[in-house]
């Protein structure tokens, strides 16, 4: 064979294993694919402790595991939860925009689901099917924009939300969920009666997502000093002195910590008091400790936002470009970053605090000199790198491969 009509095949098998190659990653990306899956949930035989671990009745999570990862709540079968919320991405994931039941792309990057409360246990019983008072619930802050601010009704919302699961109605769904071989069984188990609800199916999916979370003993309450201080002795043993310099300056010379997390990087979902919120607009959370902050913030990504984020729920021109501040547990999975996924890697990340922030009217005042000017915080490129790889430290493995949160319809 002549040298050049080499060099053509070899360009073409490349080129057709790259073809192949994107195919098969856009299939699986979206999930639709179900010869790959299996048509009814494999359960262990031994059901998993969630109570243990999370607190959380076993019989409920593992129904709601089932729902979480089950198709047939989109109204195309093609769609489930986890088809956005990926647990090898901590329940993000890597695609910037995923596309919903309709083949449309929503507008927003999909959230890394986990550490989110907003969910009570207590009064449970399973005996006789009765479960708590779901107006009992705690507030909390969801979606990117924290327009939604209580679990029970934003679990339902993807489901008859016809760019995420296009599931015509609940009666629907509930005549889906009857005719199955194993849901009957889960609901009886979890509830003491075969009788599917709306709330039963809510309050179930609730409880799989309160065990979306790291263990406890690594995340105590920031008003447990004690447990924070021995969690944070614990953890800084284990890390490198570049990884422990990162640590210094997102913690101190940078304050990153004023926004994510003040005590320990963690989810930074927290509960509103009962009364709602106070102050202005912007909604003000009260901490475990009673310290009242805000929790949304425009970090001057665009000077003319395309989306408003809460200035669109709002429509107070304060609010602009306002968006809530994501927890930054295993933040080095849940790439690419941003409500609209604009920052590919961590390293772009801190490159827009260092030099990338837009001098926008709303713009946080922590991004600004007593003078008005807007403080570039000038991340110097071994500095920025410390704080990447302290950022890459708050991965916690067995979150993301545990089979407690893995998918039941998944063939090995
Ligand atoms: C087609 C993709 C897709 C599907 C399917 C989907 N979600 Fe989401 N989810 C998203 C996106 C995108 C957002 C952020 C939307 C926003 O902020 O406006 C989100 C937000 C959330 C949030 C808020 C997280 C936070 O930190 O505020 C929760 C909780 C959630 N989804 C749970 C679920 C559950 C439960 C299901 C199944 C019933 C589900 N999602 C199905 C894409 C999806
Ligand atoms: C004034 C509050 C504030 C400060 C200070 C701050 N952040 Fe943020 N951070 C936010 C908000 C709000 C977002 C989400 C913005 C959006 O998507 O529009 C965010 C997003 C992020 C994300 C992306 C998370 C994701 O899931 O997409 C990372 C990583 C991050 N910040 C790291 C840092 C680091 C490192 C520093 C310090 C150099 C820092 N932040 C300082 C408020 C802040």
């Amino acid at each position: 064979m002549k040298k050049s009509s080499v060099v053509f095949f070899s360009l073409i098998l490349v080129a057709s294993a790259i073809i192949l190659y994107s195919c098969k990653k856009e299939s699986y990306s979206f999930g639709q694919n179900p010869e790959d899956d299996y048509n009814e949930p494999v359960l262990p035989s031994e059901k998993y402790n969630y109570a243990k671990k999370h607190g959380v009745n076993s019989d409920l999570a593992t129904l709601g595991r089932v729902l979480f990862y089950d198709k047939k709540l989109s109204g195309n079968k093609t769609v489930s939860c986890g088809s956005c919320h990926k647990q090898q991405f901590a329940f993000a994931d890597n695609a910037r925009f995923n596309r919903g039941a309709d083949g449309n792309e929503l507008t927003r990057n999909s959230p890394s689901i986990q550490g989110l409360k907003g969910f009570k246990v207590d009064g449970i019983d399973t005996i006789n099917g009765v479960f708590p008072n779901l107006a009992n619930q705690e507030e909390v802050l969801l979606f990117w924009d924290g327009r939604q601010h209580s679990m029970a009704d934003m679990v339902l919302n993807p489901v008859v939300n016809h760019k995420e699961m296009n599931m015509p109605d609940f009666g629907t769904l509930i005549q889906v969920l009857k005719s199955t071989t194993y849901y009957p069984e889960l609901f009886k188990k979890a509830y003491g009666s075969e009788e599917i609800t709306q709330e039963k199916i809510a309050f179930a999916l609730q409880g799989f997502l309160a065990c979306l979370n790291t263990d406890k003993k690594n995340t105590p309450t920031s008003n447990d000093a004690f447990a924070v201080a021995q969690a944070q002795l614990l953890a800084d043993a284990k890390l490198t002195e570049f990884e422990k310099a990162g640590k210094r300056l997102f913690h101190e010379k940078y304050n990153c910590a004023k926004c994510h997390d003040p005590l320990a990087p963690v989810a930074t979902t927290v509960f509103v008091p009962s009364g709602g919120y106070q102050g202005g607009s912007t909604p003000v959370v009260t901490t475990p400790t009673g310290e009242k902050i805000t929790f949304m913030f425009d970090i001057g990504l665009d000077m003319l936002p395309k989306d408003l984020g809460l200035g669109a729920i709002t429509n107070i021109g304060g609010d602009k470009g306002v968006f809530k501040v994501p927890t930054l547990q295993n933040i080095s999975v849940t790439a690419p970053y941003m409500h609209d996924g604009r920052f590919p890697t961590l390293e772009s990340v801190v490159e827009h605090y260092s030099h990338g922030i837009n001098n926008t009217k709303t713009l946080a005042p922590f991004f600004r000199n007593l003078n008005g000017s807007v403080k570039q915080l000038n991340i110097s490129v071994i500095e920025r790198d410390a704080i990447v790889a302290f950022l890459k430290t708050l991965k916690n493995d067995d979150f993301l491969t545990s089979p407690l949160y893995s998918d039941p319809f998944k063939k090995l």
